[in-house]
């Protein structure tokens, strides 16, 4: 097996957290209205429709079908909303909303598959296959669905305001914590851990395994994220037209996609808006700039930086003066709200400076959540890498050199995805995500 894991005493645990994880994707269907489900927010990826169905027929394929070899009760279904769509350059998919099942027929498929589930995973764990037993496809159908909480967030952001409701607790404002500089940060030459050993018997996907050290040379890195504020200055000073700043294939993706500012921005007026979740606000300077890979990298060169790699970014988050590595950039005292801004606290990101609490040793802030961090490293398999025989494909499918890491964590990244060798990858022009990015000079 891929992990080799004691069985829990109880499985109670894990069906409590898919519960939760359930009301979670539950809660973000409804807050967009019927008719919008059939739309599609961004033109590579599925309709929204996709995702009601996908969830379910998820942890059907994995759990009920795969594992437990329970009879399909709609094998239709659960083919046509088993994989979504990694978007491919210039390929877009062109099914129309009438070519999807209408929604009370997939609600009624979504109940009657999780009841099933449900009771089967009540009998006791010696009944059940081994996977099933020891947790591993419960952590699987858990983090694969809130994988998509935040798919759905961003896909949902892409949505006009008028077509979803704001939750009551929606708030948009955050006041900066400390006084904001744009410093670099000292990091010493040293030891990065990446990944996990398998003997630690914790749960983590087929990619972070094994743990592997990398030796890295000192290096500086900026001590927050490139701020809106910085990056108005690359665009004031024509970087979307300097074409001598950006890569070839950059450079041909930016002028085919007619990109000329940051996909989260909008023009207002001689100025620029947010878009918010909920609200454009007016640009705020201290939000971290969300924009893609190739952005990212273009700005670096023109600072005269780089993104960083994965394993310095690793040092700047886990490392310490005494050389002994943490499993959270503050320590190893598991997420909560002050750290950062994760876990769903807010449907916006706040200022770079907003957690203090957050820092790591070497005084690097905003390491984990309010964005995914873009690394120079591509995705790839680790040494003694071996994929998941339940999921071949999770990983393996995109070990083709056209994905980069990206590490920390977004504002809708679960707490439990925040661990120490939890990877994520997209595509270099793939402007949707919740991406931001800081420089490094060697
Ligand atoms: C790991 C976030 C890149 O969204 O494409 C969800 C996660 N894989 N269902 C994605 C995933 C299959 C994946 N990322
Ligand atoms: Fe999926």
């Amino acid at each position: 097996m891929a992990t080799a894991k004691m069985a829990p005493e109880s499985l109670q645990p894990l069906l409590d957290r898919l519960d939760d994880a359930r009301k979670r994707t539950d809660a973000l269907f409804a807050l967009i209205r019927s008719e919008t489900l059939y739309e599609r927010p961004i033109p590579e990826r599925h309709r929204l429709i996709f995702y009601l169905g996908h969830l379910e027929a998820f942890d059907w394929n994995l759990i009920a079908r795969d594992a437990l070899h329970s009879p399909s009760f709609d094998a239709e279904y659960d083919k046509l909303f088993a994989f979504g769509i990694d978007p491919v350059d210039g390929q877009l998919p062109h099914d129309v909303p009438s070519d999807w099942p209408r929604i009370e027929q997939i609600r009624a498929y979504n109940q009657n598959l999780r009841e099933r589930i449900d009771n089967a995973l009540q009998a006791p764990p010696s009944k059940l296959p081994e996977t099933v037993a020891d947790g591993t496809l419960l952590h699987v159908a858990i983090e694969h669905r809130l994988m998509h909480a935040e798919t759905l967030a961003y896909l949902m952001h892409g949505l006009p305001h008028d077509q979803k409701s704001a939750p009551t607790n929606y708030e948009t404002a955050v006041q900066s914590k400390a006084p904001f500089t744009a410093e670099r940060t000292a990091i010493p030459a040293g030891t990065a851990t990446l990944g996990m050993q398998r003997e630690s018997r914790h749960f983590g996907w087929d990619n972070e395994f094994e743990e592997n050290q990398v030796t890295v040379p000192k290096f500086r890195i900026g001590a927050y994220p490139v701020t809106n504020g910085e990056f108005v200055e690359f665009l004031q000073a024509g970087g979307y037209e300097n074409e001598r700043l950006w890569s070839a294939e950059d450079w041909a993706w930016k002028n085919s996609a007619k990109i000329s500012h940051p996909h989260f921005w909008e023009q207002n007026g001689r100025g620029w808006s947010y878009r918010g979740m909920f609200a454009n606000v007016p640009l705020p300077l201290d939000w971290p700039s969300y924009v893609s890979h190739a952005e990212a990298s273009t700005y670096a060169r023109w600072r005269n930086g780089a993104l960083p790699t994965e394993a310095q970014w690793h040092r700047a988050a886990f490392g310490t003066p005494a050389e002994i590595e943490c499993a959270y950039p503050w320590g190893d005292v598991a997420p909560s709200a002050e750290r950062g801004n994760f876990d769903f606290a807010r449907w916006d990101p706040a200022p770079v400076n907003a957690y203090p609490a957050g820092q790591s040793a070497f005084g690097v802030h905003d390491l984990l959540g309010n964005g995914w961090e873009w690394t120079s490293t591509r995705f790839a398999p680790f040494p003694g890498f071996a994929a998941f025989p339940f999921y071949p494909g999770y990983s393996a499918n995109f070990f083709d050199g056209k994905h980069f890491v990206m590490k920390g964590g977004s504002l809708s990244t679960a707490a439990c995805m925040l661990r120490r060798s939890f990877r994520n990858w997209f595509q270099p022009h793939y402007p949707y995500v919740y991406a931001k990015f800081r420089m490094v000079e060697e």
